[in-house]
């Protein structure tokens, strides 16, 4: 299958590290134009600097911006006005017990999580449906479906991200515009392996501890094994692609088979 979005600009929102990063790639090395975000505007430059180094060719655009709140939207939007291809990575995630929760902490996660998207989706899917071809997704979680006891706030905000998304697939029905959510599993990126080696054994290889976290604090996974970032980037580039082009107001799975179910 040739995943070909010369052509098309892409904007990946979260992407100076983890999942989004490995998304710019995957999106550059197909042909698309991408639009990196995070709000270190060092951090950011390093990124694009070993995205270029990745991918040679490729044509990425720094926008360092704050999406959690209209200012950096707007920024985003002012220097990226025409995007074909938005990807909803940004996300923020941690545990907390579920009684201790406060308003602030709840609106943070509403905020950042779901409004953040929903504010670029209004931004850019007018110009979407009016140019007839356009992608919109949301990263979503296996925490979307299966609420974590220890993060209630995060699964909300996942679960909303569904709803958000079949909902604007509506809005955009039949106008060569497809929106769809990501049900992204448990994956390898910073910070996880040390969290991995807080629960098992500090001697083992990184591989077998993997196994190992999987297999005891993980024991759902069909995979055994972490996700790696690139993994969930097939996906993303393939559903970014003129060849996804029936595939709308749908949210699919790349969660190792995390989410004991059929559907969806
Ligand atoms: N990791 C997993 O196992 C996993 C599993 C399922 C789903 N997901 C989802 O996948 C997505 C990416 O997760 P990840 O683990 O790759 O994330 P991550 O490693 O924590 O990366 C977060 C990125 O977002 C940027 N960022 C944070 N707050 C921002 C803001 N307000 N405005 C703009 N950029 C901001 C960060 O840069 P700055 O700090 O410089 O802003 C960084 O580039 C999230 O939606 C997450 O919920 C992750």
């Amino acid at each position: 299958m040739n995943l070909d979005l010369d052509g098309r600009t892409a904007l990946v929102t979260g992407s100076s590290q983890g999942i989004g990063a490995a998304i710019a790639e995957g999106l550059a090395r197909s042909g698309a134009r991408v639009g990196v975000n995070g709000r270190d505007a060092g951090r950011l430059q390093e990124s694009v600097e070993n995205l270029r180094a990745a991918v040679p060719e490729g044509d990425f655009v720094p926008v360092a911006a704050d999406l959690g709140t209209e200012e950096g939207a707007a920024r985003v939007v002012g220097e990226l006005p025409d995007v074909d291809i938005l990807v909803n990575n940004l996300g923020i995630f941690g545990a907390k017990p579920a009684l201790e929760i406060e308003d602030d902490e709840w609106r943070r996660y509403f905020d950042i999580n779901v409004l953040a998207g929903v504010r670029l989706t209004r931004a850019y899917l007018p110009g979407m449906m009016r140019r007839g071809w356009g992608r919109v997704l949301y990263i979503a979680s296996d925490s979307a479906v299966v609420v974590p006891a220890e993060m209630i706030h995060y699964g909300m905000s996942k679960t909303a991200l569904l709803a958000v998304g079949r909902g604007f697939a509506k809005e955009a029905a039949g106008s060569g515009v497809t929106v769809n959510s990501v049900i992204a599993g448990p994956t390898h990126t910073e910070g996880v392996e040390e969290f991995v080696y807080q629960l098992v054994d500090r001697d083992l290889p990184w591989d077998e501890a993997q196994r190992a976290f999987m297999r005891d604090h993980r024991p759902q996974s069909l995979l055994r094994r972490l996700i790696e970032p690139e993994e969930i980037a097939n996906l993303v580039v393939y559903l970014s692609s003129d060849q996804a082009s029936a595939t709308t107001g749908a949210a699919v799975r790349v969660d190792g088979g995390y989410v004991d179910s059929i559907l969806p």
